[in-house]
């Protein structure tokens, strides 16, 4: 295997979140290098349905941080917010004089969602490549009517999540996935496997990675998590629907 090729695999398989940064910002040149793989990401339909907005105003960084709970999204070097977005194409389409009903269907979501979370983890693996560390923060749905006001989204567009990104100042030990054994199926999925896979094992494993954390360590293990469901049903995660529908992301 070429070195290159090593080198990739190495970034991937040995990525983590990193969620303390230098006090510092990112370079230009950095940020342009980032938004650039973001952008080169493969498209449904070549759509393109995906924006993303830099938060530089430390306010607005400020306002996040407390939707969000966590301190890394306003202390950090560069903030993103990725944007499912099919205003721009609406736009081009009204222009063309073009009736375009797709957005209101969930097909165009989800094209918008896929495209949306290719051009983040090309941002992700970009950063890497660059030693800047990143983790991606869903936690602005904790608020998200707040996050559209804030960014004064227009219809047809959903914030799906930000990302943090910074110079490392935090060396993470790398967390543990399911593997082949419980996600790779052959032909079909295998409910009997499943059903009867034994999660002790990697839920030890889970637990002693959160034990060994040296920031943001945690009392917790994968099966409890999972099975709690955790932040996803909480507060005002709940009016998702009613935002989504509010942006004109109407099921029909
Ligand atoms: C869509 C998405 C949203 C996430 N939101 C948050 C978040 O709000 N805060 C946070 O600290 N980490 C967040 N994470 C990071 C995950 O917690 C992390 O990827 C996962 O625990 C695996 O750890 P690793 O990235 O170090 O491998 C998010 C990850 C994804 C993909």
């Amino acid at each position: 295997m070429s070195q290159s090729i090593t080198h990739v695999l190495d970034l991937i398989n040995q990525r983590t979140s990193i969620r303390k940064f230098k006090p510092m910002l990112l370079s230009g040149d950095d940020k342009k290098q980032i938004t650039k793989a973001s952008f080169s990401a493969p498209t449904t339909q070549f759509r393109q349905a995906g924006s993303v907005i830099e938060v530089s105003d430390p306010k607005i960084k400020q306002q996040l941080a407390e939707i969000c709970g966590q301190s890394y999204v306003a202390n950090n070097g560069l903030l993103l917010v990725f944007i499912a977005d099919e205003y721009r194409n609406i736009a081009i389409a009204k222009e063309q004089n073009q009736e375009h009903f797709m957005y209101k269907k969930p097909i165009s979501l989800i094209n918008a969602i896929v495209d949306t979370s290719l051009m983040a983890q090309n941002a992700s693996l970009a950063s890497d490549s660059l030693n800047i560390g990143s983790v991606y923060l869903g936690s602005i749905l904790n608020d998200t009517q707040k996050v559209i006001d804030l960014l004064k989204l227009p219809k047809y567009t959903f914030p799906l999540f930000a990302m943090a990104f910074g110079y490392p100042d935090d060396k993470p030990d790398i967390k543990p996935k399911l593997d082949d054994t419980n996600r790779l199926f052959e032909n079909s999925y295998d409910t009997n496997h499943i059903n009867s896979i034994n999660f002790d094992t990697y839920d030890k494993k889970v637990k002693d990675y959160y034990d060994s954390r040296d920031s943001h360590n945690r009392n917790d293990s994968f099966i409890t998590q999972i099975a709690q469901g955790g932040h996803l049903i909480q507060g005002k995660r709940l009016d998702i629907a009613k935002i989504l529908s509010n942006q004109g992301f109407d099921w029909q």
